[in-house]
């Protein structure tokens, strides 16, 4: 019988299902937007019945449209988006706030203090992460503070924390199942990327002490088992990455050097270092790639908060098209030269600037400028952050000649050999574009014993194509200095 993984993908706009065979071949998916929420400037929540109604009914579509029964079914895999934060009582499973997303810029004044407070060499050097609030643990911090009762919770021992993968795998496995894995908790600005382990100093020091945190596993492991009445059999949970991690693995970028860059609502761009972490000394983040058997594999990772989320303001904010597939054609018909440029800092600028106040900004508009030069003007901007992060990862001694694209954005010819034009370097586009729920399928096959090695799963990878720059030499550099400018014009801070 052949044995096929479920691989949750629960992103910053949707949720998705998808059913994979042993060979890593898709045979189902199902897919369901969700609302966003926005309270206030800068601030961004989802509320979490929605984050696990969708991930539950896409589950169960995948099954039905497929015909495949549940008990075909060998392992289940989660990724995530990261950072997102959701407290809930151990009791009843009931959230006690909104998620607050990984998005969300509302502890930047808290953020400031634990900076001015001299924090900042503390938490990068056992973290790995910068002070900002895009990091889980502020957002903890604003809940037990801010909500009613939370903090009374928290301290009688009954509020659990959990980034989104702990929250679905607890609804899951119907309460029994309080765990994550080292990429998530890597992200929450809380773990000890060294020792792998809750800094129980920072904890302290963040004052979320008492909330209670997540048993942290590999990546590959023993999560628990779901609840038979969810999906009809008790399937166990064997494989949890963030996203971007698991997007890692999808890519399989498992030797030092190789690099990948995934284009979803930000774009995050994470380089394979090794059994060493590297200390950014150019303001990236050091983190874990993935975890295995005990062993940790590090990265290097420039995190950019708004990439195809600017493409979804570019069709539903302004109405300029109505289906992103219509921004190929448009970005042909521009005039793609270095007037306009769209700079999307609309919850502020992550790598390399972490600048949590910048705004966004189009600059360079005329009379003649045109929907297709706007639109233009947006996919370049993803390109133009793409190599933000390329900078600071030659800055940082990491140079490569190709680089591993994914996500929804990169299907874009335009867009990928702009990139490559512009970076100056080949870039690969793999036939399976949903690398982060192929990710998680791997992980959770590679427990059960599907895939028996990383160098089995690399054999999976195959290139769709091969993007090579055409452009005339100096030309990328003269339109990249343009965005520069750009840029200097909406940051608050050096
Ligand atoms: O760090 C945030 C990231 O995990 C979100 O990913 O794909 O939802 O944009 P995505």
């Amino acid at each position: 019988m052949t044995h096929y993984i479920l691989a949750i993908d629960q992103g910053t706009t949707s949720s998705r299902a998808i059913l994979f065979d042993e060979k890593g071949t898709r045979v189902g998916q199902a897919q369901q937007e969700f609302p966003q929420i926005f309270p206030d400037d800068g601030w961004v929540e989802h509320n979490p019945e929605d984050i696990w109604t969708s991930t539950l009914s896409v589950c169960q579509a995948v099954l039905k449209d497929t015909g495949i029964a549940a008990q075909a079914i060998a392992s289940i895999g989660i990724t995530n988006q990261r950072e997102t934060t959701i407290l809930w009582d151990t009791d009843t499973g009931e959230p006690v706030y909104n998620a607050i997303v990984w998005q969300d810029r509302r502890t930047t004044t808290f953020c400031q203090q634990l900076s001015d407070q001299g924090l900042s060499e503390k938490v990068q050097e056992k973290t790995g992460l910068l002070i900002d609030p895009y990091f889980s643990a502020t957002k903890i911090r604003w809940i037990l503070d801010n909500v009613e009762g939370a903090r009374d919770k928290a301290q009688a021992g009954k509020l659990a924390f959990g980034t989104v993968d702990s929250f679905l795998l607890w609804r899951l496995t119907g309460g029994t199942s309080h765990k994550t894995d080292a990429t998530n908790a890597a992200r929450t600005m809380a773990f000890n990327i060294h020792t792998q382990a809750w800094d129980q100093e920072l904890i302290t020091l963040l004052g979320i002490g008492d909330v209670v945190f997540p048993e942290v596993m590999d990546c590959s492991a023993d999560f628990g088992v779901i609840d038979a009445h969810w999906l009809g059999a008790a399937i166990p949970v064997n494989g949890i990455a963030g996203d971007q991690q698991a997007a890692l693995i999808g890519q399989a970028c498992f030797t030092p050097g190789m690099v990948k860059s995934t284009y979803g609502t930000g774009c995050f761009m994470i380089l394979n270092t090794g059994e060493t972490p590297i200390r950014s000394e150019h303001k990236l983040l050091t983190t874990v790639g993935y975890r295995l058997n005990g062993k940790v594999t590090y990265a290097l990772e420039g995190s950019i908060f708004v990439a195809g989320a600017a493409i979804q303001w570019l069709r539903d904010g302004l109405k300029l098209f109505s289906d992103a597939k219509e921004t190929q054609s448009l970005a042909k018909q521009a005039l793609n030269d270095d007037s306009v440029y769209l700079v999307p800092a609309f919850t502020g600028l992550g790598a390399p600037y972490w600048d949590p106040d910048a705004r966004g900004a189009m600059i360079g508009l005329t009379r003649d400028t045109s929907v297709s030069d706007i639109v233009s003007a947006g996919l370049r901007s993803v390109c133009y952050q793409t190599r933000d992060l390329v900078g600071a990862m030659a800055q940082d001694g990491a140079t490569f000649s190709a680089l591993r694209v994914d996500g929804g954005m990169v299907i874009n010819d335009v867009m990928v050999q702009f990139l490559s034009d512009l970076l100056e370097i080949t870039v690969e586009r793999p036939c399976v574009t949903e690398t982060t729920a192929l990710g998680a399928a791997f992980l959770a096959g590679l427990h059960t014993g599907i895939y028996h090695s990383l160098d089995d799963i690399s054999t999976l990878w195959v290139a769709d194509q091969r993007f090579e720059p055409t452009m005339e030499k100096g030309t990328g550099d003269k339109l990249y200095q343009g965005w520069q400018k750009a840029v200097d014009r909406v940051r608050t801070r050096d």
